[in-house]
Formats: structure tokens, sequence, C-alpha cells
């Protein structure tokens, strides 16, 4: 056989070898026995063998690579993977049913899906080849897991559409593979997997693609990343390319036209969901539209255009030992059930907090009490009830202390609160607290210094206040505990480095009540320094954006108080930045180039990332949204524009290139 035989032979062999694949792990409907899949697999190993110049990366002969990897490099998502905001009963299903009808024009209909209980991944595609696969790591960075994810059979290492292409879904066990996966491991003596979600997330983080190769897993896709391929109006009619894509989609997806059908599926799969041969936690309600979707748009963390509904978790009964006090950041002491272990939804549980003495008085909960324990969403553990016929007799009631378990300050129930709280700025255990918050990562972000490390260096009084964070000294920590000098050293590069953080990170990092990350952004960004904050008036602040009355009285006492005062002169002395250093809002005037205007990117840009061009004209006022409609007032088009820049065309959308786009930022930052 000459090579041009063979060339003809093999693209014969691998394009049957694909649609068998495709039959048997896609559609699961199998047209011929596997003998003659193996058999056209190994004549297509054979001439590979004889023509190694003619074997490319997306033949069925290459799913599993030889060389195990060194470590998984990152990836950084140019669309953040986000999750779902929580629906845990009727009530909150209608809630968002009714969000979602006034946000949109018309009353949306949906899309339900099973929420499988894997791991989130997104298969990238360009030129029709499958080019990397990741990890949803924390929504902005995951990690590289391609060579593991080519060896799931499901995915297929070529499609037809050319654009570039990121689809989106769960990795996931099925249940058979699980128990088999386990009684190997039992027999070697090996540690179980607590679950199936576990067993999919450790197999795909080997550095070896052969054992996540012998893992069995799967894939179901749901949802695209970037996505320059055909346009689609509705989730459904994505769900439905997918498939003609050659992608596995789950098959029990449903067109629900009214929330009072999306309730009937999910009652449906309430029962139904031991049928399945895979791990369901439970149902994701979408909006279909996409238009409306977009209409609908984002919160920080999820889309407003779709929630999950989880199942109700699984109870199961133990000893309650003891009850423990603790002392949180802002004062408020929290009892925590100390249990007996038992294995709930997948892991031990054995600490479960009470939240305050009013819930324990109301569920009479006593020490030593047989209680039901949950897990709330399937992660935080709570005592559901006390099991009172069980009681021997010898439980003991319990009631909170007068004085803080910590610093034997009286303890206060401050007007309309619940909970007990320490009124003592100095007390060490809220110290230890906010100081944990304040190096947390959304805050100062100061990696190394966990909360045994912070414990130890208030023990050895090496920290009182959050500004002695900047004062220590590295012969000091060299002399705690499990503190090498290269853990010394990184840290206190980390130290270093957080001083240059911008405002929004300080202000969140400080702890003000009601101040979350988000609003420490809108904060820093209006005010742009910590002096003009901290003189703004209650009537300056309350005028901002998603500033409410009660973040504004809390700013204008936090900044009264005379202890505030010292920390923040420190912390200026000891070299912290106080400057808010992202995008400026005063250049986002009304008259900015961009004010208004809604841009879509497509493409591949050459000179900047997405993230950065993104940025940078959300600083000159712009809007930047991921797919052309008629009020899109730009395209931006990269090189090898698909399907989006067609559609400009179509709707007479003004069309830039990269350049374009360039001379025009540049210049207005200029004029800044
Ligand atoms: S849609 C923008 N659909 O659940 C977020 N997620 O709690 C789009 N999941 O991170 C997610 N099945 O890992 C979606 N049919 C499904 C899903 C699903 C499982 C997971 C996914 C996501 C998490 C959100």
């Amino acid at each position: 056989m000459d090579k041009q035989q063979a060339q003809e032979k093999i693209q014969a062999l691998r394009e049957v070898l694909n649609q068998y694949s495709y039959e048997y792990h896609v559609l699961d409907k199998p047209t011929v026995p596997d003998a003659e899949y193996d058999e056209k697999l190994q004549e297509l190993r054979q001439l590979e063998e004889a023509f190694p110049e003619l074997i490319t990366a997306d033949s069925p002969t290459q799913r599993v690579g030889d060389k195990p990897l060194e470590g998984f490099t990152k990836v950084e998502h140019s669309i953040p993977m986000l999750s779902l905001g929580n629906a845990f009963n009727e009530q909150d299903l209608h809630d968002f049913a009714r969000r979602a009808s006034q946000g949109t024009d018309t009353p949306p209909t949906y899309v339900c899906e099973l929420k499988i209980d894997g791991l989130a991944v997104s298969l990238r595609y360009e030129n029709g080849q499958f080019v990397q696969g990741s990890t949803r790591g924390d929504g902005t960075v995951g990690e590289d897991i391609t060579s593991n994810l080519r060896t799931i059979n499901s995915i297929p290492l070529s499609i037809k559409d050319k654009h570039t292409i990121e689809v989106r879904g769960e990795a996931y066990m099925p249940h058979q593979s699980f128990l088999k996966l386990n009684k190997a491991r039992e027999e070697n003596g090996e540690e179980l997997f607590a679950n199936p979600r576990n067993a999919a997330a450790g197999s795909l983080r080997q550095l070896d693609p052969k054992i996540a190769a012998s893992r069995s897993l799967d894939v179901f896709l749901y949802g695209v990343g970037e996505w320059e391929g055909k346009q689609l109006a509705s989730h459904s009619e994505r769900l439905t390319y997918f498939k003609e894509l050659g992608f596995k989609t789950n098959p029990e997806w449903k067109k629900c036209s009214t929330i009072e059908e999306v309730i009937d599926y999910i009652n449906y799969w309430t029962e139904a969901r031991p049928n399945l041969n895979y791990e369901i936690d439970g149902i994701v309600v979408k909006v279909d539209n996409i238009a409306q979707q977009e209409e609908l748009g984002y919160t920080a963390k999820s889309p407003r255009w779709a929630i999950a509904y989880k199942f109700p978790a699984e109870e199961v009964m133990t000893t309650l030992r003891d009850i423990e006090l603790s002392v949180g950041r802002t004062g408020v002491i929290t009892p925590t059930a100390i249990l007996d272990p038992v294995k709930v939804a997948g892991t031990t549980v054995q600490r479960a907090s009470l939240h305050n003495e009013d819930l324990i008085r109301e569920k009479d909960i006593r020490i030593g009490d047989p209680v039901v324990v949950k897990k709330a969403g399937d992660i935080i553990p709570e005592v559901v009830r006390v099991i009172t016929e069980k009681r021997t007799g010898n439980e003991q009631p319990f009631s909170m202390p007068t004085e803080c378990p910590a610093c034997d300050s009286e303890l206060v129930r401050l007007d309309g609160e619940v909970a007990l709280r320490c009124m003592n700025p100095n007390c060490p255990a809220q110290l230890q607290e906010g100081l944990i918050h304040f190096v947390s990562r959304n805050a100062m972000n100061i990696d190394g210094l966990g909360e045994k490390v912070i414990s130890q260096l208030f023990r050895e009084k090496l920290i009182q206040t959050i500004a002695d964070v900047y004062r220590l000294e590295r012969e000091a920590l060299l002399s705690l505990e499990r503190m090498g000098e290269k853990s010394v050293d990184n840290l206190l590069r980390a130290i270093e480095a957080s001083k240059e953080n911008s405002l929004e990170k300080l202000l969140f990092g400080l702890g003000i009540r009601f101040i979350g990350a988000k609003a420490a952004k809108t904060l820093a960004m209006e005010f742009e320094t910590m002096d003009q904050l901290a003189n703004a008036t209650y009537d300056a602040l309350i005028a901002v954006d998603e500033i409410g009355e009660k973040m504004a009285d809390a700013v204008v006492q936090y900044f009264a108080e005379e202890e505030v005062v010292t920390l923040l002169s420190e912390l200026r002395e000891l070299g912290v930045n106080m400057t808010y250093k992202g995008p400026k809002k005063a250049a986002i005037a009304e008259d900015a180039v961009f004010s208004g205007k809604t841009i879509v990117l497509t493409g591949k840009l050459e000179q900047f990332t997405r993230q950065e061009a993104k940025e940078r004209i959300e600083a000159l006022g712009g809007k930047v949204t991921g797919s052309v409609s008629k009020s899109t007032d730009i395209v931006v088009a990269g090189e090898a524009a698909g399907s989006k820049y067609e559609k400009a065309q179509q709707l007479n959308i003004p069309i830039w290139d990269e350049a374009q786009l360039k001379n025009i930022l540049e210049a207005e930052e200029e004029k800044q």
C-alpha cells in the first residue's frame, strides 16, 4: 500500500470509528458489536504504525497520551464559569419566575435539566479540533486537564463547526464505574472515594492520563463559554445543535412554559432520581430564550436567568455530645453542636452550628440529646430536631453564658437582635477572627497566613491588631511551629505585596458591617481614597448607586471610632496603599466615547486579551456583551470572526477591526 492509499484508508477508518463511537458513547445506541469496533481500531493502529507521519491528534488511536504530565497549567476562562443561585422549595421557584418575568418583556419559558453531581468542565474547540479542556477552578482561572478529558470517549476530538467554541458541562462518574472503582480500591487496601463526585474529580486531577482513561468517566454538556459558532435564539436550540455536533447532552431535559410545569418536572425527578445510573443533586431551571437571558443578565456570581433547585437533604441520626462557643469577627457568640461523627451526604459530620440561643430553646436542644442532622443545601451541617422519644433523662439543658468565653466581658443582646455579643473591641477572639477575614482571598489576599498560624501569632502575642501584620519580623516568624525558612520568606513576600492592593481590598478586609466585597468596590471607585471615604457624609454615601441606608450608616459609624482612626494612620505609616487603582469612575463621564453603547467582541484579538479589551471599553463607559442583537452598537471583529460578524452585517451594525478599536482606546485614554 502506498502512502496515498494508506491516507485514504486511514481517513475512512477514522470516520467509521468516530461514527461507531458516537453511536455507542453519545447516543447510547450501538449499531455494531464491540468486536467490530476493536477490529477496525486495530487495523487503524497498524496502518498508523506503518505510516506514523499520518497520525493526527484527533485520531481515535490518540485518546490516551503515553507520558504523565509534570503538573497542571492554569487556564484563564475568557468568559467566567459562574455558579447558580439555589432554590430549596416551591416558593423560591415562584420567586425566581416572578423576577424573571419582571425582568423581561414577555413571560419567559424555561428549560429544565437534571443537575449532574460531578465536576464542571469547559471544552474548547478551534478549527474543529478539541484544543483545550479545563476545570472551573475559582470560575476565572481553572486547570488545564486536556489530556485527561481526551480519554473520555463521548468527547469528540474533532467537530464539523470550525469556529472557536467552548462548550461547558459536567464530567461525572456513572454509578457502576464508581462501585467498581471502590471495590477495587478496597481490595488493594486503598482509601475509598466518599462519592462519585469526589471520584470523578480525583480522576481528572491525575497527572497520568492512563489513570483517568481507566476510570470510565463521562460528560454531559449543557452550556457555552466563548462562542463564535452558529448563533441560536434559545438554549433548547443550543442543546439540539450540541447533539448535531457530536456532543453528549443529557436526554432528560424538557421545555416548560410555566413554573407549574417546572414544579411537575421537579416532582417527577424527585421520585425517579434513584433510577438513574448517575448522581444528580437537583434540577437546573433556565430561561430558554437567549435574548431574554441577556436581558436578565448576571449578579457577581451567577446568572439571573437560571436557578438550581436542590433536592431536600438526607437526614441521619446521631448524638449531640456538647455545645461549644465561639466568638465571631463582630463579637457575636455562636454555639456549635459537637456530634458523634456520622456520615451525611457523602462526608463525615461532627459539628453543626446552632446559630443562637433562641434556636437552642425553640428546638429544646440539650447536651446528650439524640438528634436528627442533615446538610442544608447538601453542604452545611444542621441539627434538624431532637428525637425526644429517645431521651434517657440524663440530658442536660444548656444556657448561654453571661460573659464572653474569650475575654470575660459582659455579653449583651442588642435591640432587635437574637445574637449575644461581646462588645469589647479589643477582645482577642474577635481580633483573631477579624484578622482571618483581613487576610482572606477577596480581602488582602495574604497567602500563608492560615487560621493555625494566626492563632499561634495571637498566642505568642506577636499580633494584637491588624496593623501588627505589617510589623512581623523574620526571626519571630521562624520561631513558630512548622514555619521553615521558605514559608516565612513566602509569607513576608505576600505581606509586602498586599501593601500595594487597591483600596477596595483593604476596605473589604477591615470588615465594616454590611460592606461586602461588592459594596467595597463601589465605594472605592466612587471615593477613590480612604480619606475621602472617611470624610464622606451619610448623604454623600446614600447618593451612591447600590449603597443603602444600613451600609451608609455603618460606614459613618465605623470611621467615627477612635480605634479606627488610629488603625488607619498606623496602616498608612506602615506603607499600606489607601487609594483606588482600578478603572476610574471619573473617566466614565456621560460624554465618554462609549457611554451608553453596547459592544460585542468577536474573533481572535491579537493585541489585547478579551478581558483587557473589555475593561478598557468599560472604563470609557461602554458595555461589552456576548451576542449580537438589535441593541448592539458596535461589533469589533478580530481574526476569523464567524457568525456574529455575519449577524452584524445583516443588522447593519457598524463593524470595527481591532486596529480601529485600539486607535480609539489610545486616543481617548490619552485625553484623561
Ligand atoms: S448551568 C452559569 N446546568 O451546577 C452557570 N449547571 O451550582 C451555568 N451543574 O457550576 C451552569 N448540572 O457545575 C448547569 N444541567 C446543568 C448542570 C449544572 C450540573 C453544575 C455546574 C455548576 C453548578 C452550579
